[in-house]
């Protein structure tokens, strides 16, 4: 292939180093700088030279000119919802991302539960609270205690699963008041909670194709046997064997398809990838539980280990409205991320800890380390936020990706490191492959 692109990614984090690495191994790309980015994406592994990956600071509409970039790929969802894709758009630059109207489905709670009661996507039951003085009584209209949820972006910590009325009440409360969210909280969506077992499921739209990608499983408590508080997310699997064929099928119609042509009907076609975070009931039923606009982290590194297709092709085909339909596809591979996340996260992650033992467990076979909260401080990789890395393997099973990831973990250090021991335990004790 004669082209090779160059490609940014914002961000700096283990999803944007997932994603660099992913870019880099595909054919059509040359070159990936990330924005911020963090200590891994400085430089490319030996197995990917000649190509290049480093990390650059500014904004990133100035360096994709400076660097005359061919596509920008935006990673988290804050610079999503305030409108960088139509920034970038509006400069010339080519971006992989929605733009900040339809990113709605992520930044307003309210707009996405009113967006898919008004296209048959199944969700569960909700109320939309602006007023302290009526959350009281719309708290009490549920039988069972509400989930509690801030309407705008509170970097992922919005949701109150809360066990009695009362401590569903104080939560909206502290939210309208202004007091745990500030603006984010001024809308408050209270909703039925489900039961059931959670799936990410993403498609890559280009507006009015879409390409499901696999499913993959979070985990998001901090503590083995889903005890103790919600993080960003400790590990996943994918494929997750919970997303039968039939299921996947499913969710296909009933969810992604929907949201594409919901979002075409009111204008705002929607390119980039969209993530369902789905609960699938003990009866077997599919409840959209949110949308995010951009993929999951830690879901982006296992995802991508399990497909095969070029990358650069398919970001861009979709950035472009001209996605093609096998642009990605399963590779038949299993793969399994455990996050080491720092002392004290997610209260409040210590940082500056040096790491040891990171070269040691990248070289085993199928291993990739990849880097979230890192920096260098004279020449050595310490902490520098609460997810500090993402361990990945990849295998022909899922039993083999997760003995290698583990015994890559091992061999990494720091102090006050924290990472879950039951990254798919269900799946082996339940049994399923
Ligand atoms: P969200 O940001 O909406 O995904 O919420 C974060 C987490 O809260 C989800 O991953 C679920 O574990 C939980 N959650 C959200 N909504 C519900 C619900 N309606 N019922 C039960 N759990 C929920
Ligand atoms: N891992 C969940 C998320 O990215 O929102």
């Amino acid at each position: 292939m004669a082209l090779r692109r160059k490609v940014l990614v914002v961000g700096s984090g283990g999803r944007e180093h997932a994603l660099a690495l992913g870019l880099l191994e595909a054919e059509s790309v040359g070159e990936v700088i990330v924005t911020p980015g963090n200590a891994g994406t400085r430089a490319a592994p030996a197995r990917l030279a000649p190509k290049i990956l480093r990390s650059a600071s500014g904004s990133p509409g100035d360096i994709a000119q400076s660097e005359a970039v061919d596509l920008v790929v935006i990673g988290p969802e804050a610079p999503l919802c305030a409108g960088l894709t139509d920034e970038l758009t509006d400069r010339g630059i080519h971006v992989f991302g929605p733009t900040r109207a339809a990113a709605r489905l992520e930044g307003s709670k309210a707009f996405m539960k009113d967006f898919a009661v008004r296209h048959g996507i199944r969700t569960a039951r909700h109320e939309v609270v602006t007023e302290l003085a009526l959350a009281e009584a719309a708290v009490r209209r549920f039988a069972e205690p509400p989930v509690v949820k801030a309407d705008g972006l509170c970097g992922g910590k919005g949701v109150v699963v809360a066990d009695t009325h009362t401590a569903a009440l104080a939560a909206a409360r502290g939210m309208l008041s202004g007091e745990s969210f500030g603006a984010a909280g001024k809308a408050v969506v209270l909703e039925e909670r489900v039961r059931g077992a959670e799936l990410s499921l993403h498609a890559l739209i280009d507006g009015e194709r879409w390409v499901v990608l696999p499913a993959a499983q979070d985990h998001k408590r901090l503590l083995d046997g889903d005890r103790g508080p919600n993080t960003g997310g400790m590990g996943t699997y994918a494929p997750a064997p919970l997303a039968a064929p039939e299921l996947l099928a499913r969710a296909e119609r009933e969810v992604f398809e929907r949201a594409v042509h919901g979002m075409i009907t009111e204008g705002h076609p929607f390119r980039g990838v969209l993530f369902a975070g789905l609960m699938v009931t003990p009866e077997g039923e599919l409840v959209l539980l949110e949308f995010n606009v951009r993929f999951g982290d830690p879901e982006t590194q296992v995802m991508l280990a399990t497909l095969e297709g070029d990358l650069g092709e398919a970001l861009d085909g979709a950035a472009r409205g001209a996605l093609a339909p096998g642009a990605l596809r399963p590779s038949g591979e299993h793969a399994l991320c455990v996050v080491l996340a720092a002392g004290g996260y997610p209260e409040e992650p210590r940082t500056g800890a040096p790491i040891s033992g990171l070269e040691a467990a990248g070289t085993l076979e199928g291993v990739s380390v990849l880097h979230a909260g890192t920096a260098l401080v004279e020449e050595r990789v310490v902490t520098a936020g609460g997810r500090v890395l993402g361990v990945r393997a990849r295998a022909r099973t899922l039993e083999l990706a997760r003995e290698r990831a583990y015994a890559a973990v091992e061999r990494i250090h720091f102090e006050g490191m924290q990472y879950r021991r039951d990254i798919a335990a269900r799946v082996f004790e339940e049994g399923a492959s």
